[in-house]
């Protein structure tokens, strides 16, 4: 049986492992002061909880939590065979924790709803996500093989890759952003002005911070300083897990590096399709077409 299989739930590609555990994953047990950092994968998720996880460090880097074997913000559907899930994680874990998860609004367990608990949506550019999703599918062992380039790119377009539709799950998050406590970001404003942005969650988390603090954050964020910081470069994971000796898991940090990826063809593709996927929505990403 392989580790590698993607299997169907309620209309979204999640890993078996996933699956298999559902019921474990939909009941689990939120609380009202949890922080959830969602996004689609590759759309700056390590980023952003760094972010986070340094905003309630009150900026000073030394603070930051660092017990968790995975990352600092466990991850609710993790899993992998003889390593503590993601949920083990996050039932020990002293309030207020932080969560991330990758899982579409519409499979979202219901006690983050019940408890009113915060969710920060990060959204990223459909074709850049798809080149880092590409380069990732090469790294960790529990992603089927990508094959080439061209395949992916078609599978990713149908929704045919882990957690489904990069178009519904935008989407399905943008909906709903009125309707729950969610804070709705995007990739390209953090590149373009991460201080901003930060402010941005530091409203939405109510925190105050003094500038030296949000400075500092910036400093500690950028995509340079995480590159080199093994506490959240993914470094300290099994090389089984996830292999980086030939693609660094901080592979770029840019916007625009599709264009060194899609071809003409393909992209005029990507357009048509884009277009018909994306009409009847008044979310917008700003580096696609
Ligand atoms: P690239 O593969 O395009 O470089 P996730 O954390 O959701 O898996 O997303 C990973 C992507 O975010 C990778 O994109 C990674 O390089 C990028 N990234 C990670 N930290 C970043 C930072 N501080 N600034 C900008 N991009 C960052």
């Amino acid at each position: 049986e392989s580790l590698q299989a993607l299997v169907p739930l309620h209309g979204v590609l999640l890993s078996k492992d996933v699956v298999d555990n559902w019921e474990t994953i939909e009941s689990f047990q939120a609380r009202s002061d949890d922080v959830v950092i969602a996004t689609y994968p590759k759309a700056g998720t390590t980023w952003a909880s760094e972010i986070i996880d340094m905003i309630y460090a009150d900026g000073d880097h030394e603070k930051c939590r660092r017990d968790y074997i995975f990352n600092r913000v466990p991850y609710l559907e993790f899993r992998v065979p003889g390593m503590p899930t993601g949920i083990d994680q996050l039932n020990g874990t002293p309030s207020p924790r932080l969560v991330k998860t990758h899982l579409p609004i519409h499979l979202m367990p219901n006690s983050f709803w019940e408890k009113k608990a915060k969710v920060i949506y990060v959204a990223r550019n459909a074709k850049d996500v798809a080149v880092s999703y590409f380069f990732f599918h090469q790294n960790v062992s529990a992603l089927p093989d990508p094959g080439p380039w061209d395949k992916f790119l078609d599978n990713y377009m149908k929704g045919n890759v882990g957690y489904g539709s990069w178009y519904d799950h935008v989407k399905g998050w943008w909906e709903k952003r009125h309707d729950y406590k969610i804070l709705y970001l995007f990739y390209e404003d953090m590149k373009e002005e991460p201080k901003r942005e930060i402010r941005k969650m530091l409203d939405f988390l109510g925190k105050n911070m003094s500038d030296d603090a949000l400075n500092k954050i910036v400093y500690h964020t950028s995509f340079d300083f995480m590159k080199t910081n093994d506490k959240v470069n993914y470094k300290s994971l099994p090389k089984e897990v996830i292999d980086q000796s030939t693609i660094p898991f901080m592979r770029k940090g840019i916007a625009g590096d599709w264009k060194n990826h899609f071809t003409v063809t393909q992209n005029e593709e990507f357009d048509g399709d884009y277009k018909r996927k994306m009409s009847g929505t008044d979310l917008h990403f700003r580096t696609v077409i």
